[in-house]
C-alpha cells in the first residue's frame, strides 16, 4: 500500500538517480504531493513539466533548506555528489529536517556502510550517525554499485581490447539506477514503514571483472579481457587518461574495496522491494555495447 496523502520531497532531483526517483514517485502518488529540490533554478523547468513543484535549496545553505522543507512529511535524501563536503552538507539537511518537523528520512547510503572498507563509506557513516542522532524515523538505503559505473567504460575497453581495474577476483552485485530509484520510492512511499530499517541493496547476480570483460567481448564480437593491476597502478592509469587525481584515487580505492568483497551482497533485498528481478548486468552490457556503436 502506498501513502497517497503524505507530502514528499526528493533532493538531488536534477541528478540521474533523483530524476528517476521523482518520475517513479509520480507513478505512485499524486504529482501534487511531490516536491523536487534542485540547487540551480535552470534545472527546474524539465521537472515542472512533469507537474512537480520545484523548490530551490543548496546543501551548503541551511536557510534555503529550511525554507524548502516547509510542509514536507517524508524526505528522500539522495547523497550529494560533492565528495569531501557531503558529511557537512547532509548534516545541514538533517538539521533542517529536524527544525521543520519532517517525519521520515530515507537516505541513500552505501552498501554495508558500517563495515565497508571503501573510502567513500566514511561520509555515509557520518550521515547515518547524524540521522540517528536527530531522532527522526529513518530508512537507510545502502545502495551498492550502479551497473552504469561499469558499463560507462565499455567503449574504451572495446577499443583497447582490455578493461582495466584493481578489483582482482572480487565480485560486484551491481544494479541499475532505475532499480535503485524504484527501491528508494518503494520504501519512501510505503503506507507502513518498518521503523529505522537498514536495507542492503544490490543486484541479484554478482560478477567478477573477468566475467564482465568476457561478457563485453561476447556482445561486441571482439576480444576484451580484464587487465588487473595494483591500486596505485590503476590510479595512475586513470590520471593519465585525464581524471583529476582525487577522483582517480577514489575510483582505484573503490576497486581495491571490490577485491575485498565490499560490493558483493547476495541478500536480494532490492528485488524483493521492487517486486521484480533486478536488471540483468549482462543485458546492461549488451545495451551499452550496442550504444557504443562497436557493433
Ligand atoms: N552507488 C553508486 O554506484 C554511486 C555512483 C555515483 C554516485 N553515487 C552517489 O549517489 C548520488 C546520486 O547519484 P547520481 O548518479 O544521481 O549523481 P548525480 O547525477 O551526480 O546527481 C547528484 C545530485 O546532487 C545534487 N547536488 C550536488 N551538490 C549539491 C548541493 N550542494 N546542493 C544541492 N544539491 C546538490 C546535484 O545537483 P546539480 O545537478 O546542480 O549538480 C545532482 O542533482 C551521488 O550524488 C553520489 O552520492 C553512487
Amino acid at each position: 500500500m502506498t501513502n497517497q496523502t503524505a507530502k514528499y520531497l526528493v533532493t538531488g532531483a536534477s541528478g540521474q538517480l533523483g530524476r528517476l526517483a521523482v518520475t517513479e514517485l509520480a507513478n505512485k502518488v499524486p504529482a501534487g504531493n511531490i516536491v523536487a529540490l534542485v540547487r540551480r533554478p535552470e534545472a527546474a523547468a524539465s521537472l515542472e513539466a512533469l507537474g512537480i513543484e520545484v523548490r530551490i535549496g543548496d546543501y551548503g545553505d541551511p536557510v534555503s533548506l529550511e525554507k524548502a522543507f516547509h510542509g514536507i512529511d517524508r524526505l528522500l535524501l539522495i547523497s550529494s555528489s560533492e565528495v569531501g563536503q557531503r558529511a557537512a552538507q547532509h548534516a545541514n539537511v538533517v538539521s533542517a529536517a529536524h527544525k521543520t518537523g519532517i517525519g521520515f528520512i530515507a537516505y541513500t547510503s552505501i552498501l554495508h556502510a558500517d563495515t565497508s572498507p571503501l573510502g567513500l563509506a566514511s561520509e555515509h557513516r557520518e550521515t547515518e550517525a547524524a540521522i540517528k542522532a536527530s531522532g527522526i524515523p529513518y530508512a537507510f538505503l545502502r545502495n551498492g554499485w550502479y551497473t552504469e559505473n561499469r558499463t560507462g567504460s565499455i567503449a574504451p575497453a572495446i577499443e583497447h581490447g582490455a578493461y582495466p581495474g584493481a578489483a582482482g577476483d572480487g565480485r560486484t552485485s551491481s544494479a541499475t539506477r532505475q532499480d535503485f530509484a524504484e527501491g528508494a520510492v518503494a520504501v519512501l512511499s510505503a503506507e507502513t514503514t518498518e521503523p529505522n530499517a537498514v536495507y542492503e541493496l544490490a543486484g541479484d547476480e554478482s560478477y567478477s571483472m573477468t566475467e564482465f570483460a568476457s561478457a563485453i567481448s561476447a556482445a561486441a564480437g571482439k576480444p576484451v579481457s580484464y587487465s588487473d593491476m595494483s591500486e596505485s597502478e590503476f590510479a595512475s592509469l586513470l590520471e593519465a587518461a585525464g581524471l583529476p587525481g582525487p577522483i582517480a584515487a577514489m575510483l582505484a580505492d573503490s576497486d581495491a574495496g571490490t577485491a575485498k568483497g565490499a560490493l558483493e551482497d547476495n541478500s536480494r533485498t532490492l528485488s524483493r522491494l521492487i517486486g521484480r528481478p533486478t536488471t540483468s548486468w549482462r543485458d546492461s552490457v549488451g545495451e551499452a555495447v550496442t550504444a557504443s556503436g562497436a557493433i
